[in-house]
């Protein structure tokens, strides 16, 4: 057999195998977000099949249905307001680091909101309004600092209100109305550049 020959075809092998490991590599990241979501839908009981578009052999969730990516096939939304659901969050939803809005409301679903939320740094819009969660409102929540909206009423929240709420200085809408939530309230949960910047919709 002639050298040359050999070497490239040597070389072709690793090439493709290069090639091969990227390939695998590139998929497994973007799936991490797929795997997040999966997470969540095994985690919930969808009796009117709103999570049936979310096949996890998909290479990325972009294609489903309440899903929004951005170019990067990161995911931007999640939008399953009044979608019947039940069942509990998942602290995998804490990898979605590009979800700007995260709309759950109007659903039945309980347990309790993972701290794990508190890290997703361009989350613009909370809204867990009309659910059955209980628990306390993590304090991890006041790391979003570009939240807008915060909506969290109509369940059965518990604890006080936290303080570091007062560090999101984009607030424009809080509402943690309807909740079972103690001790100081309005008062000591707000500090003066929260009233001046912000607007408190009904707080308790
Ligand atoms: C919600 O799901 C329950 C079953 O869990 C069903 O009885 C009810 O009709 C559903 N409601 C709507 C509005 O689809
Ligand atoms: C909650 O569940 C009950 C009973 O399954 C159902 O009738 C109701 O429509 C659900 N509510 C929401 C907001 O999905
Ligand atoms: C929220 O809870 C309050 C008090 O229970 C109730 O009056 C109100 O109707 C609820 N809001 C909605 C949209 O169901
Ligand atoms: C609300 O809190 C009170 C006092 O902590 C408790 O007794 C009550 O069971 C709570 N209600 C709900 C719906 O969680």
């Amino acid at each position: 057999m002639n050298p040359p020959a050999m070497t490239s075809s040597a070389s072709v092998s690793v090439w493709l195998i290069l090639l091969f490991g990227f390939f695998h590599l590139h998929k497994l990241a973007a799936n991490v977000e797929g795997d997040a979501l999966n997470a969540l839908k095994t985690n919930l009981a969808d009796p009117n099949n709103v999570l049936q578009s979310w096949d996890p052999t998909l290479v990325n969730p972009c294609t489903w249905f309440h899903v929004t990516c951005n170019s990067e096939n990161s995911v931007t939304r999640v939008d399953l307001g009044n979608a019947n659901l039940s069942g509990q969050l998942v602290a995998q939803l804490g990898v979605l680091s590009k979800l700007q809005y995260l709309e759950l409301y109007s659903n039945n679903i309980t347990g309790t909101i993972p701290e794990e939320l508190g890290g997703l740094a361009d989350l613009v819009s909370l809204d867990l309004y009309l659910n059955k969660l209980h628990g306390n409102i993590p304090a991890a929540l006041g790391n979003l600092a570009k939240l807008r909206f915060l909506r969290l009423n109509n369940n059965t929240l518990s604890g006080t209100i936290p303080l570091t709420l007062t560090n999101i200085q984009s607030l424009q809408v809080l509402d943690l109305s309807n909740n079972n939530l103690t001790g100081d309230t309005l008062p000591v949960a707000c500090n003066l550049k929260f009233y001046s910047h912000n607007y408190v919709d009904k707080l308790l």
